[in-house]
This record gives structure tokens, C-alpha cells and sequence, in this order.
């Protein structure tokens, strides 16, 4: 943490140490917001915050904005007029940060309808946190610090971890692949990496803490950029796998294009990584692909998945897919589908396209209708359900390797839930010797829809 912010932090401690405040956080969006957020909350824990589940009983309210989607703002809206209502009868102060305040258009409907929003901080200036907050709250100034720059990347920002098993880790920000549909590169700026040094010095630590799994997070992981030594992503997935304690490490998201032979080999190589792949398609046709600038066909994309899971035993995919991009066509969208049952997806994150101002797709006229979109979604949707029964069946009987134990299980005190290392919920009976956080080995015995269940061998 920058020094003139550890003195911010020990400002505000000052001031408020005793009076017993309370801070509450939404965090919008993905898994890198997630981690934002865990930096966030560490923050303010320093500064001698505590944190609330509701929100009516906060004293420091922080929105941690995504804008990937259209339907974010409406609901970041609506949120805010609830705290509008909250201040009327409070006082409280108002952060809201994250991608959407980096969009400039955003940023100025924040700023000119809702005044009252005492802080508005961007991705790059979040480490900035501990002044802001001493300046909305000792002096009440409104706040608004927002860099368009890409931002440097500050090590050692105090983080509260929401897990104490599982932990994330960013390895790179930003991205330079501008797929057509998309926004991230405008508002998260260029990719920088961080020092491979720095990241294994986290990950160290984190295992010294007790911590099992590592996911390492960053737009397009496997562009990571080291050094000398740690030179791309296999390196640095390697050197994770070797840190002692640490016996699952998972990624997200890779970048088709990128995926090159020695990450797979890393993989092959080291059980320690996850058995369930996310590798983003969007779509399964290659004219789409071309025009969303992704720089794969669909041919490229299956034979990748055919070449892993060749070399790969048990290798399983999860993916991200838009429907409705501007000018697919049915017949387009059938490729879409074609692909989802060629390759079996464990897990697929469906979007609708949404129009994202500034990107080039924003700009085309060719845009399809939501009743078309909202026909191929639900299509789309059914595919994949029909699907879970068969896939998870083939589970049964199998030993599933390094489970997580995560916690009891909601329904019954005498079993334990955690996860395969290819994601999937398992259920099982506790033993004597086993205990949340361990990593066992467990035989699938049953399969249902939304879990597994299965015995500690
Ligand atoms: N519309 C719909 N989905 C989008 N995504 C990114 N931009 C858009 C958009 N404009 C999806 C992609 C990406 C995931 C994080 O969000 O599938 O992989
Ligand atoms: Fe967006 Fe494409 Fe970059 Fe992913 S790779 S963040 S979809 S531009």
C-alpha cells in the first residue's frame, strides 16, 4: 500500500476508532470485481470499519460496478434511489466505483442526477480509497477520482478474504483483444501483468494461512507477461503448483487464441489443476467469430478441446456464449448449438448480446431483435439442460480426486458438501478424521441435477 494512503488509514482511525461504523458492499460483475471488492473491504477494515450484511444499518455504503452488460445499470439505478431514500432519513455515505464509473457516459449521469453520491472512484484509482473516505467523511467533500489512464498496478493493498480455504489472486489487468461486442478494454485499459515475484509471494502467504485453492484471475490470463525467469503463464502455473500447502489452482478466463502447447502440457503434468477448463467460445460459427474479433474458427476452437481432451483424462469445459450478435443468423446460431454438443459443456454462462457504447458491434445496424435473442437464449438453455443428466451420470462410480471440503451440507449436519476439481457440488458422509478444509478423495455413488453425492475413500 502507497504511503500517503497508510496515512490516510491511520487518519481516519483516528477519527472514527470507537464509534463503531459500519460499512456494506454489492459487488456487481465478475470474479475480478470479486477480488476488487476483497481489497475493498480490507481497506476499510484497517481504517476500523466492520462490515454489515444489511445495508439499512450501514454507515458507508460501496457499489462495485460492472458494465459487460446493459442490464447492470438499471439495477445499479435502483439501488441508488434506495440509498437516496436511506440518506433522507440517515447520514450516510455513498461510494460507487468499479467499471461502469470508468465509462464516461456513466459517469456523467451519475454525476449530474445523482449529486448526492458522495464518492465516485474507478478501477484504476480504487488503492486511493483510504483518502477519499477521509475526505467525503472529515471534511465532507464529494469525491470524485476517476483516472482514464491505464493504471499502474499497487502491490500490498490490505485484503479481507470471503473464503478461508479457497482464495483468488489477480495475476494480470486489463485487456488489448477488443472483441467487438465488448467493453473491458476501454474500461480496464491495457494488460499489465504483475511481477511473477509479487504473485508467489501472495500465494506463499495465503498457504502459510491455511489456504487450499488458488484461482488465478486475470481478462486473458494466459497473455500474462513475467520476467527472466518466470517468463509466460506455464511458467508461473508451475511455479504456483509447486508452493506446499496449495492443492488446487484453477484459472479464469484463458483466451482460446492463446492457448498454446506448454500450458497444456502444465496441466497434463500437474493434478493440482483444476480438471474443468473455462474457455470462452461466444459462438460457434466462424463468420461470427471473425466479425466478434475473437481470432479462432470454430474448426480451431474443437480441435483445441478435441487435442486436450486427448491428452487430458477427465478434462472437462465450461464456456462463455452471447446469442444474438448482430447479424446472426439462425442457421449461424445452429453452429452454436452444434458445438455445445460436440464438446459437452460442464458449465455454460449464457448472455444475451447487449449493446455496449463505444464498441464497434454498438455501431452496426444489423441488430436482432430481443423476442429473436430472448427464442435462441431459451434454445440454447434447453440444449444444455437436457444434457446435465447424461453428463453428470458419468460421474457415478468414478473417484473424484482432491475435493475441497467447503462446509456442512445446508440439509443435513452429518454430511459435508464440497467440490470436484471439475467444479461439481458433491455431498458426503463425515468421517472422524475429516474436516472443513481438507482435500479428500471421494467415490461417486449418486448422481442428481444440480449436485453429486458420493463417500470419502
Ligand atoms: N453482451 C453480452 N455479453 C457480453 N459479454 C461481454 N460483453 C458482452 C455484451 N456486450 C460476455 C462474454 C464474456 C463474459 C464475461 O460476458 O461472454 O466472456
Ligand atoms: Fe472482452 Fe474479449 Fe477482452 Fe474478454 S478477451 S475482456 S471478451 S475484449
Amino acid at each position: 500500500m502507497q504511503e500517503i494512503q497508510e496515512r490516510f488509514v491511520g487518519l481516519v482511525r483516528e477519527k472514527i476508532d470507537n464509534k463503531n461504523l459500519k460499512y456494506n458492499i454489492l459487488t456487481m460483475g465478475c470474479q475480478l470485481n470479486e477480488n476488487d471488492s476483497e481489497k475493498i473491504s480490507g481497506m476499510l477494515e484497517k481504517m476500523s470499519f466492520a462490515e454489515t450484511d444489511n445495508f439499512e444499518e450501514a454507515d458507508l455504503i460501496i457499489f462495485n460496478t460492472c458494465c459487460v452488460r446493459e442490464n447492470a445499470e438499471e439495477k445499479l439505478f435502483g439501488k441508488i434511489g434506495e440509498i437516496k431514500k436511506l440518506k433522507e432519513k440517515k447520514n450516510v455515505i455513498l461510494a460507487i466505483g468499479g467499471c461502469m464509473m470508468q465509462e464516461e457516459i456513466m459517469l456523467d449521469k451519475i454525476k449530474k442526477s445523482y449529486p448526492f453520491v458522495d464518492i465516485i472512484f474507478g478501477t484504476h484509482t480504487m488503492q486511493n480509497l483510504p483518502e477519499n473516505i477521509y475526505k467525503a467523511i472529515i471534511k465532507q467533500e464529494k469525491v470524485r477520482d476517476i483516472l482514464d489512464i491505464d493504471g499502474e498496478i499497487y502491490e500490498g493493498i490490505p485484503i479481507k478474504r470471503n473464503s478461508k480455504f479457497k482464495a483468488s489472486v489477480t495475476i494480470m489487468y486489463g485487456c488489448n483483444n477488443f472483441c467487438s461486442y465488448c467493453i473491458v478494454p476501454y474500461v480496464r485499459g491495457r494488460e499489465r501483468s504483475r511481477s511473477p515475484k509479487k504473485i508467489l509471494e501472495e500465494i506463499k502467504k495465503l498457504s502459510a494461512d491455511g489456504y487450499k485453492e488458488i484461482t488465478l484471475l486475470g481478462q486473458n490470463v494466459n497473455s500474462y507477461v513475467g520476467d527472466e525467469e518466470i517468463k509466460n503463464f506455464a511458467d508461473l502455473l508451475r511455479e504456483v503448483c509447486k508452493i506446499d500447502g496449495i492443492e488446487r489452482v484453477g484459472f479464469i478466463s484463458p483466451h482460446p487464441k492463446d492457448f498454446t502447447e506448454d500450458v497444456i502440457e502444465e496441466i497434463k503434468n500437474n493434478d493440482k489443476i483444476t480438471r474443468i477448463i473455462h474457455l470462452p467460445i461466444q459462438s460457434g460459427n466462424s463468420k461470427v467469430l471473425k466479425e466478434m474479433n475473437r481470432k479462432y474458427t470454430k474448426e480451431q476452437y474443437l480441435e483445441l478441446v478435441e487435442k486436450m481432451k486427448k491428452r487430458i483424462p477427465n478434462i472437462v469445459f465450461s464456456t462463455d456464449i452471447i446469442v444474438g450478435f448482430p447479424g446472426e443468423t439462425d442457421e449461424e446460431f445452429e453452429d452454436t448449438l452444434d458445438v455445445v454438443r460436440k464438446v459437452n459443456f460442464e458449465q455454460i454462462f449464457m448472455f444475451i448480446y447487449s449493446k455496449r457504447e463505444g464498441t464497434v458491434a454498438e455501431k452496426r445496424e444489423d441488430q436482432i431483435p430481443e423476442e429473436v435473442k430472448h427464442t435462441r437464449f431459451d434454445k440454447l438453455k434447453e440444449l444444455y439442460e437436457s444434457r446435465v443428466d447424461e453428463n453428470n451420470e458419468k460421474y457415478i462410480g468414478t473417484t473424484q480426486k482432491r475435493v475441497l471440503i467447503e462446509g456442512e451440507s445446508k440439509n443435513n449436519q452429518d454430511t459435508f458438501s464440497g467440490r470436484t476439481n471439475t467444479n461439481k457440488v458433491v455431498i458426503f458422509e463425515k468421517t472422524e478424521k475429516s474436516k472443513i478444509g481438507d482435500v479428500v478423495d471421494i467415490k461417486i455413488t449418486e448422481a442428481h441435477k444440480w449436485y453429486l453425492k458420493g463417500e470419502i475413500i
